[in-house]
């Protein structure tokens, strides 16, 4: 059994498991931070076993809680068209989350999503630790602050660093960026098209640094 180094941003160790099945199916039952109480499914990332990139999100939304699986709703939806546009094939692409559990607060029949805390992230780095050691991506993509923070800590800020590639001290580079639904926010905009087209550069960066 190999043990991980320490985890992204933080002294975690990271899950132990060589083989990525292994690791989920431990997470499946984690109860390292309070976030499982409410949660449907722990939502690890999806991808082939070794690929070169490994994007980041803040944590499953509602569609992705209730399927069990990441990125599988609008926010995942916009990703993938903006990949295609910039040309990156989704399958040299793992996605996965900063926290593997939806964190909402129930509003009626709705599930508002809330924001995980530092201790929540800091709680799920130990998956994410195992994903990045097991993938083995070339470049991280910290889709978003909370991602962002997964990944190098406070070192680093979306609107100051965003566009460019940052050294991991025990990970691959971290190419920042924000997060899809930041555009879905802003649709009825009218810089929405400029905003989107913004966020497809950043992600041609991925095919520059690849090269
Ligand atoms: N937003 C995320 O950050 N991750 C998902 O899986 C879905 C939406």
């Amino acid at each position: 059994m190999l043990t991980s180094r320490k985890g992204p941003a933080f002294e975690t160790p990271g899950a132990e498991g060589d083989r990525l099945p292994d690791v989920m199916r431990d997470a499946k039952s984690c109860t390292r931070c309070d976030l499982y109480r409410n949660a449907t499914h722990l939502v690890f990332g999806e991808g082939p076993a070794r690929v070169k990139v490994l994007f980041v999100g803040e944590q499953p939304g509602d569609k992705e809680d209730l399927a069990g699986r990441p990125f599988i709703g609008p926010a995942g939806k916009l990703l993938d068209r903006c990949l295609e546009e910039a040309g990156i094939e989704r399958d040299i692409c793992y996605v996965t989350n900063a926290v593997k559990h939806f964190k909402f607060t129930p509003r009626g029949k709705r599930r508002i999503h809330a924001k995980p805390n530092a201790g929540e992230v800091q709680a799920c780095a130990w998956w994410l630790a195992a994903e990045l050691r097991l993938v083995k991506p070339k470049l991280a993509v910290a889709l978003g602050a909370t991602a962002l923070y997964a990944l190098l800590g406070r070192q680093a800020k979306v609107t100051r660093d965003r566009g460019t590639v940052m050294p991991s001290p025990d990970g691959p580079p971290v190419l920042v960026t924000i997060h899809p639904s930041a555009l879905l926010r802003t649709l009825d905009r009218p810089d929405a098209e400029r905003k989107r087209a913004r966020f497809v550069d950043d992600l041609r960066k991925i095919a520059e640094f690849l090269e």
